[in-house]
């Protein structure tokens, strides 16, 4: 059998560019290498596009800033390269530009299979407004929130609706964000003008959550239209909440629990409730989707689906499926074949 041709790109204009470049490393390294030829395009922090010719000239590269000469963001010969050389893409990018539908649509518009999720699930999923509708009208629970626009509120408006839907505390997040960035916890009135402000950095739209006293776990969802769930995990958050910082920089303390402690009951929810979710929002090939356990009346709510999770060895939906019996390559192996079957129609 002739090898597939598949290319990874990584890096990426968000805030996880340099995890990304770590997972392309961990990809590589993993991936079985008789049954795909590896090419590499690294997108810089301010999205130009580079292709590197081998592995070797990515080692030691930790950021890609500026790599190319060119002015054009995506060079035409790069295009081309994929266009004529490549059978198959995989994004592994995190984030606006890379999980957000646009860089999928333009995968689309040139005619390429890709891994993972297509146009219109990547793009609602990444603002957490519009997906929470959808699982609404899909009849998954959700936590309470309401919606606030940049150019149509004031402070007095937002706090009186605060009181009267949700009731302090709250949860201040930026609609189209990850990595916990710009999300801030208000217990009053002053941190909620704080909160709104920062929130307003990241995104003109915002969503204020009920804060909830909560466990929080994680599955993994592979498969097109007969998708899979993994095991389900836990997240012991090393700060207040899994704030970026105890994401990212805390060492490795914030600890991942596999398999999460929770009752076989609550395990068959929140799996039925994956897939509902998954199928809801039209997701195909990957997601990790993430569940609030409120811990005083033992409500599951659906908090947010990750379509470009964490993905180095050791990230939670490698380690959670590698708990479910299905290794790192092996996954890697399945996810580039259903971004393969999904394009020639295949269930
Ligand atoms: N409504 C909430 N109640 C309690 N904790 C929350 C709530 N919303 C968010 N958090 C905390 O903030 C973290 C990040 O929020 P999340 O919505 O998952 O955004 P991101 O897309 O940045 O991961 C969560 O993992 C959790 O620790
Ligand atoms: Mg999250």
């Amino acid at each position: 059998m002739s090898k597939i041709n598949l290319c990874l790109v990584f890096g990426g204009q968000s805030g996880e560019h340099e995890i990304s470049i770590m997972t392309a490393k961990s990809v590589f390294r993993a991936i079985d290498k008789e049954k795909y030829n590896l090419s590499f395009i690294g997108i810089s922090t301010e999205g130009r596009w580079c292709k590197f010719d081998s592995f070797d000239e990515l080692k030691e590269v930790t950021k890609l800033e500026n790599p190319c000469e060119s002015n054009a963001k995506i060079d035409g010969r790069i295009i081309d390269f994929i266009q004529k050389e490549v059978d198959v893409v995989f994004p592994l990018l995190h984030g606006p530009f890379g999980e957000d539908g646009t860089i999928q649509g333009l995968f689309e518009m040139m005619g390429k299979p890709y891994v993972g999720c297509g146009v219109m699930s990547s793009s609602l999923c990444m603002d957490k407004v519009q997906a929470k509708k959808v699982f609404e009208y899909a009849g998954i629970k959700t936590t309470p929130f309401i919606e606030v626009h940049k150019y149509s509120y004031d402070n007095d408006s937002v706090d009186k609706l605060v009181r009267e839907k949700l009731e302090y505390p709250v949860f201040i997040k930026p609609a189209n964000m990850g990595s916990s960035i710009g999300i801030t916890k208000a217990n009053n009135y002053s941190d909620l003008e704080k909160g709104l402000e920062e929130g307003f950095k990241f995104d003109c739209k915002l969503l204020i959550e009920k804060a909830i006293n909560c466990r929080e776990v994680e599955c993994g969802v592979l498969g097109n239209y007969d998708p899979r769930v993994s095991t389900i995990g836990e997240i012991l958050p090393s700060n207040e909440f899994y704030d970026y910082k105890a994401k990212y920089f805390d060492g490795g303390k914030s600890g991942l629990v596999i398999p999460a402690q929770i009752t076989e009951e609550q395990v068959s929810l929140i799996k039925e409730s994956a897939i509902k979710a998954f199928m809801a929002a039209g997701c195909t090939g990957i997601s990790r989707i993430d569940f609030f356990i409120d811990k005083d009346n033992g409500d599951i709510l659906l908090n947010e689906i990750n379509t470009m999770p964490g993905f180095t060895e050791f990230s939670m939906y490698p380690q959670l499926w590698k708990n479910s019996g299905i290794p790192y390559s092996q996954l890697i192996d399945e996810l580039i074949q259903f971004g393969i079957g999904k394009f020639n129609g295949v269930k």
